[in-house]
């Protein structure tokens, strides 16, 4: 059998257990810790069963929730084989983690739960119920298998809920979108709201509802990892900027191969994350060493964030800074 050779390009971390670079492995939770402190549990993933493992956290500490749980979909991850289930008890799955994560919650708390649409249609209720749903975020990715018989799908919900309607954080000047300007208008021979770069006219503008500027992670990214469900920096990085400010606390029930908590300490957040497969917790931790040195997070450059192919542009503003 011929081994498979990676191209020189492909930067994608899947080292093996036993390949783990030095400093890895060394210092990841389990269930033998204790994990009934903060300062135990902050800043680190947990590898272990979350709906054991949030039982035995400290209640009242987490600013910022991430929930990317398995959809209901048929899904093979490292250990674990997801199978469908009726909607019925998809709720019921989901109303399990929501009463272990609600202590956990800082009355100001916000949270984001992803899924596809029809996962949607079960938990829209529950979420309804337990929490204030701000918002419901499509995430239009650039992903999916054609159907000769439906629509492709191509597309992700992001709910955006809350603890308390009158209390949380939103920094929308943090999270705006740098767009080209397709149109520039000038008023008095002057450009209004907009301006010129030698790649481009390009507008700041407010961040909606609809996400169309986000890649998933592919092969050549530094982010990218043999996790089959890997959530995108750029991607996280919008929420935690918006709904969280430094220093705060960013919790992952359903860490994988650590996204959120990388992106979290990109954006100096603290993070706690759970996640049951040792080898994706090993991937995450890698990218979590290598977030001391490298900061940057594509896509997400001089405090804005950018639309797709506008690589050139973010460059020449990554070399005058
Ligand atoms: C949709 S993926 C999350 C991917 C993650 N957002 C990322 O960007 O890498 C769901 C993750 O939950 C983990 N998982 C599923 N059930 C779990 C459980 N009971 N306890 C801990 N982790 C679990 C799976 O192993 C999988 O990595």
């Amino acid at each position: 059998m011929t081994e498979k050779v990676k191209s020189k390009r492909n930067k994608t971390i899947d080292f093996s257990l036993d390949d783990a670079p030095a400093g890895v492995l060394e210092g990841i939770k389990n269930g033998h810790s204790d994990l009934s402190q903060l300062n135990n549990i902050i800043n680190q993933t947990i590898n272990g069963d979350t709906f054991e493992i949030m039982k035995r956290l400290p209640d009242n500490f987490v600013d910022l929730a991430l929930i990317d749980p398995p959809y209901n979909i048929n899904k093979k991850y490292d250990g674990m084989d997801f199978k469908k289930m009726s909607d019925d008890d998809y709720q019921t799955y989901t109303q399990k983690w929501i009463d272990l994560i609600k202590p956990k919650l800082k009355p100001n708390a916000s949270l984001y739960v992803f899924s596809d649409w029809t996962t949607s249609v079960a938990i829209a209720p529950i979420l309804e119920n337990n929490f204030v749903i701000k918002n419901r975020i499509t995430w239009q990715r650039e992903k999916g298998r054609g159907s000769l018989t439906n629509w492709k799908n191509g597309m992700e919900d992001v709910w955006f809920l809350v603890n308390d309607k009158n209390d949380y954080t939103f920094n929308v000047d943090d999270v705006k979108l740098r767009r080209r300007v397709l149109a520039p208008y000038k008023e008095n021979g002057k450009a209004k709201d907009w301006q010129e770069t030698e790649n481009g006219k390009f507008r700041d503008t407010m961040p909606s509802n609809f996400w169309d500027d986000i890649s998933i992670p592919y092969w050549s990214m530094p982010e990218n990892t043999g996790h089959p469900t890997q959530k995108p920096e750029k991607l996280l990085a919008k929420i935690i900027l918006a709904s969280s400010n430094k220093g705060d606390i960013v919790f992952d029930p359903f860490a994988g191969a650590g996204s959120s908590l990388v992106t979290a300490k990109k954006l100096n957040r603290k993070y706690v994350g759970i996640e049951q497969s040792s080898l994706y917790t090993a991937w995450g931790a890698y990218r979590l060493l290598r977030a001391e040195e490298d900061k940057h997070i594509q896509g997400y450059t001089d405090g804005v964030f950018w639309e797709r192919n506008t690589i050139a542009a973010q460059g020449s503003v990554i070399n005058n800074e």
